[in-house]
């Protein structure tokens, strides 16, 4: 291994350090913003329940692919990938899946910081309210329901805002990735996500008492197959791959770093099991306090920044579980953040041979360039369609084409030909002796990686993207 390697000198300082890494991946925005505004844009049950099958059986095999060919590799996951080609007597060009991987993880990262900055946002203004209005009483006392709603939109079209918040979010990010695997972005999930996963069920058994959990049952899981369109099963494969952080090399660069007792198999399950588990409570824990309000549950990302400050607004120390929310949705988009920037700068560093401060200063400065064109494209930017050209992204902003260019396009196509790479391509005997699988399983998941991965996936891009 060469000294500047990514990896070469530091790892994970133990498994239990890497799962809540790698759950602190995948547990993010996508969980908490994006499940609940897919399903509620794509008709609830039917959407939950794909979404459900797709973990199972297309998530969590990818999941096992990806973790694998990191911990081979130990090295960038470009690099990781050829490495596993050329001992398979294969091209070493299957490092261009890691590549477009690496290029998703960029484009992600670019994005998911402008949210992120939104979330500081009401960090800041439930703070404020706390402080004029006082811990117990409800938040926004004094404002009325339509200046409440109206926050959401002066906020994003107010591009300066936006852009300094989203410059703001990557600042904070670097300041973990530059201190490196086990100094920084170990830390930032071994004390972030447990005090999350606090804050995630004090919140879901608030709303248990206080919302309409019966009805969002009914929403959430009442399978209605008519509404199982094309359309609706790639948003939904679109929302596990995001979800569990698949397609975009991520996995990959986390697993480089785990040592050689961990068994994968294991450790994928556990990760995509908690990432399904805080999906579905954010679930149980938003649709209560809509319907309670009466209000639709197809509000998109309105539904996080609009509907709940609504339901905040009219409960006993709003404030204070407003703040506490947003607090605990900062903390998970910061861990995802974190393996954002994590993959394009151990390429950074691998490729150039930077220090890793260098790397992760340059790809933050990439991002912030790129990032302001999605914190401008809900304001001033608004008319500018970069991907206007292609018919599903037809009169998207910069930050929607990204994500559904990454999302539905560029994410499906690397975890496609990853499954392809190591059902088909990679030497049996390296992968048999990465995955931790024995038995029944281990056939099971060879004929998912082989077979239903790269066949369901084809399918399922075909038929949606083409309609
Ligand atoms: N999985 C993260 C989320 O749900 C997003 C993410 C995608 C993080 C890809 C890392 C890599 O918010």
């Amino acid at each position: 291994m060469v000294a500047t390697s990514a990896t070469a000198r530091d790892g994970w300082s133990s498994r239990t350090a890497f799962i809540l890494a790698a759950i602190g991946s995948a547990v993010g925005l996508g969980n908490l913003v994006r499940f609940p505004a897919e399903a509620g844009a794509n008709g609830g049950g039917a959407f939950v329940l794909f979404y459900i099958l797709c973990i199972v059986l297309i998530g969590l095999p990818v999941l096992l692919c990806e973790t694998l060919i990191g911990r081979h590799g130990q090295a960038a996951a470009p690099e990781s990938y050829r490495k596993l080609a050329v001992e398979s007597g294969a091209s070493k060009a299957w490092e261009l899946v890691a590549s477009l991987g690496v290029f998703s993880a960029f484009l992600v990262l670019s994005f998911y910081c402008v949210l992120g900055g939104w979330v500081l946002y009401y960090i800041g203004t439930f703070g404020a309210d706390l402080v004029a209005t006082g811990v117990s009483g409800p938040a926004f006392d004094g404002l009325s329901y339509e200046e409440v709603d109206a926050l959401f939109p002066a906020m994003i079209s107010n591009g300066i805002v936006t852009s300094l918040l989203d410059i703001l979010f990557l600042g904070i990010t670097l300041l973990f990735v530059a201190r490196g695997v086990s100094g920084g972005i170990e830390k930032v999930a071994v004390y972030l996500m447990p005090t999350f996963f606090v804050l995630l069920l004090g919140i879901t058994i608030y709303g248990f008492f206080g919302g309409a959990m019966e009805q969002t049952f009914a929403y959430l899981f009442t399978f209605e197959p008519e509404k199982l369109t094309p359309e609706v099963m790639l948003a939904a494969v679109g929302q596990a791959f995001f979800s569990l952080s698949l397609g975009v090399a991520g996995m990959v660069t986390y697993g480089a770093y785990v040592g050689r007792d961990v068994n994968l198999a294991g450790t994928s399950a556990i990760i995509a099991g908690a990432d399904t588990a805080v999906a579905l409570i954010a679930g149980l824990c938003i649709f209560p306090i809509v319907f309670a309000a009466g209000l639709a549950p197809n509000g998109g990302l309105g539904l996080m920044f609009q509907t709940l400050p609504h339901a905040f607004q009219e409960i006993p120390f709003g404030s204070l579980i407003g703040l506490a929310f947003f607090v605990m949705v900062a903390f998970a988009a910061l861990t995802s953040s974190v393996a954002l920037m994590e993959v394009p700068t151990a390429w950074v560093i691998d490729r150039f041979g930077l220090r890793r401060g260098a790397a992760a200063g340059l790809v933050t400065l990439g991002a912030a360039v790129l990032g302001v064109l999605s914190a401008l494209s809900t304001g001033v930017l608004s008319g500018f369609h970069p991907l206007g050209f292609i018919p599903i992204f037809e009169g998207m902003g910069t930050l929607d084409a990204l994500d559904g260019l990454t999302s539905k396009l560029t994410m499906p196509i690397a975890a496609l030909l990853t499954s392809v790479f190591v059902g088909w391509i990679a030497d049996r005997r390296l992968v048999d002796s990465e995955n931790g699988l024995s038995g029944g399983l281990h056939l099971f998941w060879r004929f998912l990686v082989r077979f239903a991965c790269p066949l369901v996936l084809a399918a399922i891009m075909v038929f949606g993207v083409i309609g």
